[in-house]
């Protein structure tokens, strides 16, 4: 009985070592898993109401927001700004160059801006069906970064 509860003890305590080993291996992995998290527009939505608003109005790609066949990297704010779980906390928002050290992608430039919108309307891309992408006549149709 002694020996078998020592036996027990034993396999516990190696148990116990291997886990402390896979411990920062295990917290590693949760963790990228945790930076690359899309949250969805609806967290946005809370900080920045307006734009919400023009990306609801913004029906194509707000269509796509909705369809369930669409992972979330293809969509909402998130598919243009980046996954937003890292960068999302106010005090990490305000300051601009910590929010793209958390992973916010922003557009300083027509060349940035058209980039993005050619990742997804290329004649090849299985999510849309777009055959010919016009970048200022499209640039104009959408709403919240169209020209104030
Ligand atoms: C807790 C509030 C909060 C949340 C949630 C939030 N933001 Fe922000 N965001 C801010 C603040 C504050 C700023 C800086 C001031 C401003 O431009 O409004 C900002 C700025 C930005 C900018 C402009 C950066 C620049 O300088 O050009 C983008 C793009 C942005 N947020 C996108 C997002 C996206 C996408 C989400 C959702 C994944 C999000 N934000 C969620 C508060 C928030
Ligand atoms: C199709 C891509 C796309 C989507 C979707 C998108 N954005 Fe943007 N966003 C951009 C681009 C491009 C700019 C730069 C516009 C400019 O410089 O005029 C921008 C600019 C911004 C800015 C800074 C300029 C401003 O108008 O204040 C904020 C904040 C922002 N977006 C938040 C959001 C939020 C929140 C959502 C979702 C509700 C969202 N974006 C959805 C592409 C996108
Ligand atoms: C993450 C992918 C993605 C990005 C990035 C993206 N779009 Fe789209 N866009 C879509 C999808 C999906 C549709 C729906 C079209 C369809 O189903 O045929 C769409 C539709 C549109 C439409 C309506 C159809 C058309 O061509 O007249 C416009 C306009 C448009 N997008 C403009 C833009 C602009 C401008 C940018 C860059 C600022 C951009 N999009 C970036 C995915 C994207």
């Amino acid at each position: 009985m002694t020996r078998q509860r020592h036996g027990v003890m034993a396999f516990g305590g190696t148990f116990f070592l291997i886990l402390l080993f896979c411990l920062p291996a295990l917290t590693q992995e949760k963790r990228t898993a945790q930076e690359t998290a899309y949250v969805g527009a609806d967290t946005c939505k809370a900080c920045h109401p307006e734009l919400f608003e023009a990306f609801r109005k913004d029906t194509p790609h707000w269509k796509s927001y909705e369809d369930p066949k669409i992972p979330p990297e293809r969509k909402g704010c998130e598919a243009c700004h980046g996954a937003g779980s890292d960068y999302k906390a106010m005090n990490i928002m305000k300051d601009r160059n910590l929010a793209k050290q958390n992973g916010l992608i922003i557009y300083e430039n027509e060349e940035a801006i058209k980039a993005l919108c050619l990742k997804c309307h290329k004649k090849d891309n299985p999510y849309h069906s777009v055959p010919e992408f016009n970048f200022n006549i499209a640039w104009k149709s959408i709403s919240h970064y169209a020209p104030k």
